[in-house]
């Protein structure tokens, strides 16, 4: 059976001697330098100033997460708290707010809420000046601040704003774009631990391959379907242009976040393919989900792992009587509670020096890890390309059953930002109530969200059994997922609790 491919993107287009990295990569000038006259630097750092000629990229971006980098109020509470405990400086604003530290107007964040909204977040601005990628984390990205903005036209219409030129580093289809991406979404805190590795994921999966891959931009910025004029300025003609609210998992806490939570919801409910297999007879009966990561060009959950919490929950019936459960999480509690042995949690937990379990990135000496892997070759005689079909039995270890199931169910569950860290950030007294938004209310906001619809086995409806290591087995998947193929234990949790 074939794997699906993310239907989101193009090919990359083939770059000679493209090495990642050899990153001054912009085309030359091929506009001539529009009008003399244009804004300064300080204009041009106002998205506002934007929002005239370019409304729909101004108003996606407006609801993004990279608008709100700098006002989520988990992010103020934890740089609040990272500041006192162990003086990080401008080490979060600095990919939070970076516009706020290359103009020098703070060096840790503190003070944000004095500062004017354009230096906050990141800003229009900043990703279109990047001249220049030096390093592959903890953005080490270098402006051009020459009142150039760089985007993907090679042909930019002149006008009275700025200058404009096209750049290898801001086109979706060129593999060097991911490089800019990249440098922010890969996060080595002062202890050396790469608590965030969304860029070296990508880059060791199949996804970086020139000939087949696809960058971040190809599945995170929709292209649109039609050409339109991507400025509401003189002389402009209809290309194709780029959605630039950028979903994932996460939405701001305030604000009209329907559009964007849309997104991320149908996002996510095809991120997983998952298959249910029920193996054995009688007393010696066990459960098997595999689940295999198909649509994300990285691991999944990515980046913030530490503080996501995934997990599946699994539920088997003879007649009306539950005979087994793992992964019930009661509304309101986090995973992470949970008195569970079986629970398969797909996180990463963040340890000190000592070993210990901590929620902070300041705190992390080094981490456990067991996110979903993302996909390493698309060639089904390669024997990697089952590598990524990860299997968990339950209950786990040599126990079975109590009975031989008629209906075993499975739901897989996001929630943004585990409960536990909140509670960590309200503890410290970091987090509190605010005007706009109660910690009761951003507790409700980060209730798990359902990844795609509930898989259910019956006798019935499973595919044929077929023997698996001497005893009958019987499995279901909704999609394409072939759970005859090789699979990969599941990695768990040695470390912390799941
Ligand atoms: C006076 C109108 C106007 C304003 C204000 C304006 N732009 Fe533009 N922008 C244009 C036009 C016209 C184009 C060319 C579009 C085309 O060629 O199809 C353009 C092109 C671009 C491009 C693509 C460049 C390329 O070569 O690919 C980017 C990126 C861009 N603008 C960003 C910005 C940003 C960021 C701001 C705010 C700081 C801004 N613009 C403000 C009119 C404007
Ligand atoms: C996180 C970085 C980032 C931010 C922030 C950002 N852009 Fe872009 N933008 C891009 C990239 C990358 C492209 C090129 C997409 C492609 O490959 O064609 C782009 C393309 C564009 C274009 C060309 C037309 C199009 O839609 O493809 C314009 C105009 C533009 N951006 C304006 C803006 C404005 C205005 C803002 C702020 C309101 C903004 N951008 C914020 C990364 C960003
Ligand atoms: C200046 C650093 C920086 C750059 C450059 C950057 N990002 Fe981001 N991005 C961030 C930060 C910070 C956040 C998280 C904001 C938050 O959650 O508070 C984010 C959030 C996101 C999210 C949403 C994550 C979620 O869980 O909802 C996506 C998707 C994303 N970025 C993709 C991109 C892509 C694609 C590019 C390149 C075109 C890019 N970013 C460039 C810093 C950056
Ligand atoms: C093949 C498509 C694809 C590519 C390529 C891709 N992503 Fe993703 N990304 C996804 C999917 C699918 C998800 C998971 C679904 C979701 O988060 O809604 C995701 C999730 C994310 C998240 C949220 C992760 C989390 O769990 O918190 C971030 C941030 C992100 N991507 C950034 C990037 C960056 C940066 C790159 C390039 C280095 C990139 N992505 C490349 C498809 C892709
Ligand atoms: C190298 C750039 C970078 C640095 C440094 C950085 N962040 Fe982030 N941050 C990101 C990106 C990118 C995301 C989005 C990741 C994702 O969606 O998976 C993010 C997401 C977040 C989120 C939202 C998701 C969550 O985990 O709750 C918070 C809060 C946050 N960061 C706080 C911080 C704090 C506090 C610091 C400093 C201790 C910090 N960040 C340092 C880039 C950075």
């Amino acid at each position: 059976m074939k794997k699906r491919r993310p239907a989101a993107g193009r090919r990359i287009a083939a770059v000679a001697a493209s090495a990642l990295l050899a990153a001054c990569t912009e085309a030359a000038p091929s506009a001539p330098a529009t009008t003399p006259t244009h804004l300064d630097r300080d204009a041009l750092m106002d998205p506002e100033t934007c929002s005239t000629c370019h409304p729909n990229q101004y108003a996606e971006w407006a609801g993004s997460m990279h608008a709100y980098a700098s006002d989520d109020p988990l992010f103020l509470a934890m740089n609040a708290r990272g500041q006192r405990e162990a003086g990080i400086g401008k080490f979060c604003v600095n990919c939070h707010a970076p516009m706020a530290v290359r103009t020098g107007a703070t060096d840790d964040g503190l003070n944000l809420a004095e500062l004017p909204p354009k230096l906050k977040g990141v800003t229009c601005f900043f990703c279109h000046s990047v001249k220049e990628v030096t390093g592959t984390h903890d953005n080490p990205l270098v402006l051009a601040n020459d009142e150039t903005m760089r985007g993907e036209y090679t042909d930019p219409v002149p006008n009275s704003a700025h200058r404009s030129t096209g750049s290898h580093l801001h086109d979706r289809d060129l593999r060097e774009s991911a490089t800019l991406c990249g440098a922010c979404h890969d996060i080595v805190n002062q202890h050396g631990a790469q608590i965030e590795r969304t860029f070296a994921e990508w880059q060791a999966s199949v996804f970086s391959e020139p000939s087949v891959g696809t960058t971040c931009g190809q599945c995170h910025m929709d292209q649109s379907t039609n050409l339109e004029p991507a400025a509401d300025a003189p002389g402009v003609f209809a290309r194709r242009t780029h959605d630039h609210r950028f979903p994932a998992v996460d939405v701001p806490f305030t604000g009209d976040t329907r559009e964007l939570d849309a997104r991320v919801q149908s996002f996510l409910d095809t991120t997983l393919q998952s298959a249910i297999c029920v193996r054995g007879a009688g007393a010696l009966t066990d459960v098997r989900v595999i689940l295999d990561n198909v649509a994300a060009g990285h691991a999944f959950p990515s980046g913030a792992a530490q503080d996501r919490r995934l997990w599946v929950e699994v539920s088997a019936y003879a007649g009306k009587e539950l005979v087994y459960r793992s992964g019930h999480v009661p509304a309101g509690t986090s995973v992470t509670d949970l008195d569970d042995p079986d629970v398969w949690s797909v996180r990463d937990c963040l340890l000190d020096a000592d070993d210990e379990p901590v929620h902070m990135f300041w705190q992390a000496s080094s981490f456990e890890s067991n996110l979903l892997p993302g996909q390493a070759t698309f060639d089904q005689m390669d024997p990697r390309f089952y590598q990524t079909h990860v299997e968990q039995k339950y209950p786990r270890g040599d126990a079975y059953l109590s009975a031989f199931p008629d209906r075993v169910s499975v739901n897989i569950w996001l929630a943004p930002v585990g409960l536990d860290v909140v509670d960590d950030l309200v503890a410290s007294g970091d987090l509190a109530d605010g005007d706009e938004l109660t910690v009761a209310e951003l507790k409700a906001r980060l209730a798990p969200r359902a990844l795609g619809a509930e898989l259910t086995w019956t006798p019935d409806t499973a595919a044929p059994s077929f023997v698996s290591d001497g005893l009958p087995m019987s499995c279901i998947t909704t999609n394409a997922l072939n759970f005859r193929a090789d699979t990969v234990p599941a990695v768990n949790h040695e470390r912390c609790v799941p």
